[in-house]
């Protein structure tokens, strides 16, 4: 390889280390519309992810609605008033970066989705329904959506466009409020926009890398 194809190799790896680098979950949006064209790159992106049965059976619900949002909200029953001392002390003994993040995430649930200036509901076609699932295996076109979900957050995040994944837990709700066909499932409700000047970046844990990768054997 010669010198300038080397130096063009690290600058594209560079690119991508950024861009993964740079991804991550803002809860705090500005009040600024993302162009579609954006939007729509990053799901075209999402459907270049690996998938356990080639179908790649992804939809894309796009909100922006106050009228939609609410619907959200009002299926995640998410307007109930949160007391930071309850929560606080919920997770009192747990470890100290989980905690932060938790104390800073959970009153921010509602505001999120009032704030960002684009939802994207991410849904996927089932093998197995989720209460009938016993093995990894069932699983899998589960497992699918969320590589498909991180291509989408990294294509968003090259554009300085972030999100969050919210795992909804009222889906059957949802599913009728906004006529999502039944037989298919939601994997996130992704708030999406540009992050506010005042978003907090949570610390992220230290992973000693050595540590996690086990040669031949555990
Ligand atoms: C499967 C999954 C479920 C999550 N659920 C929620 C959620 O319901 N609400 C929320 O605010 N963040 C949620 N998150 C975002 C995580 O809190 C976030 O990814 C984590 O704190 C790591 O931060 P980072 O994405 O900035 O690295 C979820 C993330 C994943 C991968």
């Amino acid at each position: 390889m010669t010198a300038a194809r080397w130096a063009m190799e690290k600058r594209k790896n560079m690119e991508l280390k950024e861009t993964i680098e740079k991804r991550r979950t803002i809860r705090d949006f500005q009040n600024k519309i993302i162009p579609i064209n954006i939007i729509e790159y990053a799901i075209e992106n999402g459907f270049k992810a690996p998938t356990y049965n080639h179908l790649r059976e992804w939809d894309f619900v796009l909100i922006s609605s106050l009228q939609s949002k609410l619907k959200l909200i009002e299926s995640e029953q998410l307007d109930k008033i949160i007391d930071y001392d309850e929560l606080e002390a919920i997770f009192r003994n747990e470890d100290t970066i989980m905690k932060e993040m938790y104390l800073d995430a959970i009153p921010k649930q509602k505001k999120m989705i009032l704030d960002a200036p684009s939802i994207v509901i991410v849904v996927f076609k089932p093998k197995t329904r989720v209460e009938n699932a016993k093995k990894i295996y069932d699983l899998n076109c589960l497992a699918s959506v969320w590589a498909c979900i991180e291509n989408f957050l990294l294509s968003l995040a090259e554009h300085d466009v972030y999100g969050v994944t919210f795992i909804p837990q009222n889906i059957d709700i949802i599913k009728k409020k906004l006529g999502i066909p039944d037989e298919l499932e939601i994997a996130s409700i992704i708030p999406i926009g540009y992050k506010s000047d005042s978003a907090k970046i949570l610390k992220q844990n230290r992973i000693n890398i050595i540590e996690r990768i086990h040669s031949e054997n555990w």
